[in-house]
């Protein structure tokens, strides 16, 4: 699957309007007339006091229901806590500015007490490792009921009813059976077809899936992500896929954000972004893809840890980028306006020229 990252061109149909620092918004095939489940203007986070760390910064997206959009990039870029920021689940003194609009409700500068009130039914979250999500001393029933009994007035019969549905729904095999049974006596996938049912339980506008399937072997991973994908389009959800596989971006989103230390350097329709590379960055994702039938070497420089270029307000790619340049160094490149849906944070993109070279030399 990681070897079609580079070769297919993504989700049908593209989701994002862009809102970028410089202003503006690019809308790309958003559907007609319909207004973004999500929006998300100029997201900023930052954690600690002395001195406060910028861990996202300036982020901003428009997601449509039953669209999906993929946050990627390396460990450490700020997918995590773009997601957070977003649904109020932050460590404790983190500050979160920007505006965020759930279905045209700005939900910016609400209490944690009434963020939580969105999650279940207007934010749903999905983590990485559901063996450490899962409460391992309560059985997997229970655990689908619980966000049931907080949101809604229902009889115990209603819940139970309601969690043998929502383990079908998610195909857990044997679903009445494993109701009863606590998460250690489920595989790895069964445990993410249980989180994936908690997320659900209340039918989430937007659901965030933050490297869902990292931990699960190949083939289960392929079955979960066409779970997800069924029911999403059934749910018609929204869906923001975090992950640093960028054959499963190119697979199943519509739209990509290429976030890196915390800024987006690259966003737009997936096919645009992957095929038509501007962001050395965003080429050395690519390049890092392993393919089954060559190894491709890093083009870039390590890190060098004394060159600190968002300090100096440059470019934080510039010291790992094969295509520095003095102005990189000193002036950050800002999200730049184009004629069409696809952007990037860049003094020297690789351009169509550049990139059909690098093409041929491998
Ligand atoms: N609980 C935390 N406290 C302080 N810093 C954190 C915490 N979690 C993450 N960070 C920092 O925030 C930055 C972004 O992290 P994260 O969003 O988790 O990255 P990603 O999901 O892309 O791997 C990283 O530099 C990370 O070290
Ligand atoms: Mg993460």
């Amino acid at each position: 699957m990681n070897d079609r990252a580079v070769n297919v061109a993504g989700g049908a149909h593209g989701a994002l309007v862009a809102t970028g620092s410089s202003g503006g918004t690019v809308l790309t095939s958003a559907p007609r007339g319909a207004s973004p489940v999500l929006k998300v203007t100029d997201l900023s986070v930052e954690i600690g006091s002395e001195p406060p760390r910028a861990v996202v910064s300036g982020v901003s997206y428009s997601l449509f229901s039953g669209r999906t959009l993929a946050i990627i990039g390396e460990s450490g870029s700020g997918k995590t806590m773009s997601a957070r920021g977003v649904m109020g689940l932050l460590p404790p003194g983190a500050r979160v500015t920007g505006s965020i609009e759930l279905d045209g409700e700005e939900l910016a500068g609400r209490s944690a007490r009434e963020l939580r009130r969105y999650r279940g039914p207007g934010f749903a979250m999905v983590f990485q490792d559901p063996h450490r999500s899962l409460n391992p001393t309560m059985r997997v029933g229970d655990q689908v009921g619980e966000s049931l009994k907080i949101h809604y007035s229902l009889t115990r019969r209603q819940v139970a009813d309601r969690v043998a549905e929502l383990l079908r729904m998610v195909r857990l095999p044997a679903p009445d059976q494993r109701a009863a049974q606590y998460p250690h006596q489920l595989s790895g996938g069964m445990r993410q077809r249980v989180m994936l049912a908690i997320a659900l339980a209340c039918r989430p506008k937007v659901l965030f899936a933050d490297e869902a399937t990292s931990a699960l072997d190949v083939t289960t991973q392929a079955k979960i992500m066409e779970l997800l994908a069924d029911l999403q389009s059934e749910l018609q959800m929204a869906v923001v896929m975090i992950s640093h596989n960028l054959g499963l971006a190119a697979n199943y989103a519509d739209d990509v954000l290429v976030i890196y230390d915390g800024r987006t350097v690259g966003q737009g329709p997936v096919a645009e972004v992957f095929e038509n590379v501007q962001m050395p960055y965003t080429q050395l994702l690519l390049d890092s893809v392993p393919s089954v039938d060559r190894v491709v070497p890093l083009q870039v420089r390590p890190t060098d840890p004394t060159v600190a270029a968002h300090e100096t307000g440059g470019c934080a790619f510039a010291p790992r980028c094969p295509r520095v340049a003095e102005r990189c160094t000193a002036e950050r490149p800002l999200l730049a306006p184009t004629s069409g849906a696809h952007r990037w944070a860049c003094w020297h993109p690789l351009g169509n020229a550049e990139r059909r070279c690098d093409r041929e030399d491998q």
